[in-house]
Formats: structure tokens, C-alpha cells, sequence
């Protein structure tokens, strides 16, 4: 199982699930027998529904076609485009590939994917907003393939990007690595979002609160939720086989968001840019694999 018991804090929440502190409650036992039943723990006090090898290959595929949903997307991102010819291709790539565009109806969203440019946080529904030189763009794709999930998303530069289009995406980019780096049984949710929190604030940026991370796989968003900021050694402790999205929103000026009046579309209330990269990843025996790989 490879649980690191030591990383556990004698005041954190105790891993079994049963809501009291570590301390008063598992603290003395034999940590093989705690682990014995963690899946059947998390299933009833958390609903966490950790994936066998077969659902992870599942996954998997369809993490590879959104991957290369992104990756036929990217450098047809060019000056004059509009959002919604975004929408067209990856609704179409999709369907050829016998897979479905898990956004469309989702929740009542009108669209196949989402795509959110400059000071759009996320969940920008495409339409007839043209690209111009110099915006980000963020392609945010979930493709249902065999009845599962998988879901990443990138930030785009179109045309010769600005200093301050440069940073943020590159800021972006290295909190959602940084994010990942820490994935490992006996870690915790919290060691996550504080890896982001400390990167992106060190940069003067600012992390989204309204929208986290997500257990994904057999429904779109499943518990855990996995929250972009927090503190070392806090929340649910990871374990092998949960699958989940990291998807930090980090913004170049401050981390208010507010709806647009179609209801989806979040933007910074002070209108900064804002950039987003998304990767769905398992927890293993020994680290990480993100379910939805690219080329850096
Ligand atoms: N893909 C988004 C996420 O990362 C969710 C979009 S919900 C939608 O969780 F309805 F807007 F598509
Ligand atoms: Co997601
Ligand atoms: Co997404």
C-alpha cells in the first residue's frame, strides 16, 4: 500500500473516516489493519469510489482521446477563429471517435466544451467571440468513452503573447506540476492545494476558490473535492487506485471571481487575465500517472 502512518498528524482528522481526531481514535492501532478496509472506509464515509486496474485502463482511454482531442485543437487556435468553431471540432473529433462530449446538457450546459479567453476564469461557452492576436485561450475538454470519464484542459497563446499573458500561463502550468508532484499515497488533499497555493502566490498571482478538483472516472465530478489552496497535512489522505482531476485557476491580479448573466461564465472581478491547465491523475503504489499525459 505504501501509506506513509508518520505523515499523519495527531490532530488531523483520522483516516479511517470516522470524523474524530486521529489521536482519539486509530492512533494506536496497527496501521496494516487500518489499510486492510481503507477502500470500504472511503466508499461509506466519503463516497469515494476508488477505480480497479480495469477501470483505470478505461480511463486511460479515454484520457488518450481527449488528449489528442487537445492536441488536434491547439494549432488551429489562430486569429479569427471564434469560440465556437472551438466547439465544432471537438464536438465532431469526438463523436468520430465514439465517445461522447460530456459537457453538452451537462447540468443544462449548451455546449461540447468549454473555451475561456483572457480574463475568463472557466466554463466560457463558445459562441461568436472572435480570437485575436495576443489573448490565452483555455480548451477545457471531457470526453466520455465506454461510460468513463476523463477531463484536461490547457491555456493557449495565440499569435506573440505579452509579458503578462507569458506569465500567468506560465505560472498556471507550474502550479498544476507542482500540484502533481505531490499525488502519492499518505499524502493528503491539502498537501496539494498548499503546493499550488505557495507557488502561484510566491508569483504575486491568486488562486480561484470557487471551483476545485474532482474524484472523476465513472461520473463527471465524484467526491473528493480538491481545492487549489490549503495548508501541509490537511484533509483526506490519499490512497492507491483514487482517480481525481487537478485543475488550478490562477489569476494575474486577485482571486475574486463573478458569473456572467448566462450563468456559466466566470470571470475576475477585476478583470485580469486568468489561465487554467487540468490533468486527471491516479494515485499508485509508488507516486502518480496522470491518466491524461501530454507533450510539455
Ligand atoms: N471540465 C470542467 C471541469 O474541469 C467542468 C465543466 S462543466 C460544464 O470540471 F458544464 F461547463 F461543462
Ligand atoms: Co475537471
Ligand atoms: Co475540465
Amino acid at each position: 500500500m505504501n501509506l506513509k502512518p508518520t505523515k499523519i498528524g495527531r490532530n488531523d482528522p483520522c483516516p479511517c473516516g470516522s470524523g474524530l481526531k486521529y489521536k482519539k481514535c486509530c492512533v494506536g492501532k496497527e496501521f496494516a489493519a487500518l489499510a486492510a478496509d481503507l477502500e470500504g472506509l472511503y466508499a461509506r464515509k466519503y463516497r469515494i469510489r476508488v477505480k480497479t486496474p480495469k477501470d483505470v485502463e478505461a480511463i486511460r482511454r479515454a484520457g488518450r482521446l481527449v488528449v489528442d482531442t487537445l492536441e488536434l485543437v491547439a494549432p488551429r487556435i489562430r486569429p479569427g477563429i471564434t469560440t465556437d468553431d472551438i466547439n465544432t471540432w471537438v464536438h465532431e473529433f469526438t463523436v468520430q471517435n465514439g465517445a461522447v462530449p460530456a459537457p453538452l446538457n451537462y447540468r443544462g450546459y449548451p455546449k461540447s466544451v468549454c473555451v475561456s479567453v483572457n480574463e475568463v476564469i472557466c466554463h466560457g461557452i463558445p459562441g461568436q467571440r472572435v480570437i485575436k492576436d495576443g489573448d490565452i485561450v483555455n480548451v477545457d475538454v471531457t470526453s466520455i468513452l465506454d461510460g468513463y470519464y476523463a477531463d484536461a484542459n490547457q491555456t493557449y497563446f495565440v499569435g506573440s503573447p505579452g509579458p503578462d499573458a507569458r506569465k500567468i500561463v506560465g505560472v498556471a502550468r507550474e502550479c498544476l506540476r507542482r500540484g502533481m508532484a505531490m499525488v502519492q499515497a499518505g499524502n493528503t488533499v491539502g498537501d496539494i492545494g498548499w503546493a499550488i497555493q505557495v507557488h502561484a502566490e510566491s508569483q504575486g498571482c491568486s488562486v480561484v476558490r470557487e471551483f476545485v478538483g474532482h474524484g472523476i472516472g465513472f461520473d463527471f465530478h465524484e467526491p473528493p473535492q480538491v481545492p487549489h489552496f490549503g495548508r501541509k497535512g490537511e484533509g483526506l489522505a490519499l490512497i492507491p487506485g483514487m482517480v481525481f482531476t487537478i485543475e488550478p485557476m490562477i489569476n494575474l491580479g486577485r482571486k475574486e471571481l463573478r458569473i456572467l448573466e448566462d450563468e456559466w461564465t466566470a470571470v475576475t472581478r477585476d478583470g485580469s487575465l486568468s489561465a487554467q491547465f487540468e490533468q486527471t491523475v491516479l494515485v499508485t503504489d509508488n507516486g502518480c500517472e496522470s491518466l491524461t499525459p501530454w507533450e510539455d
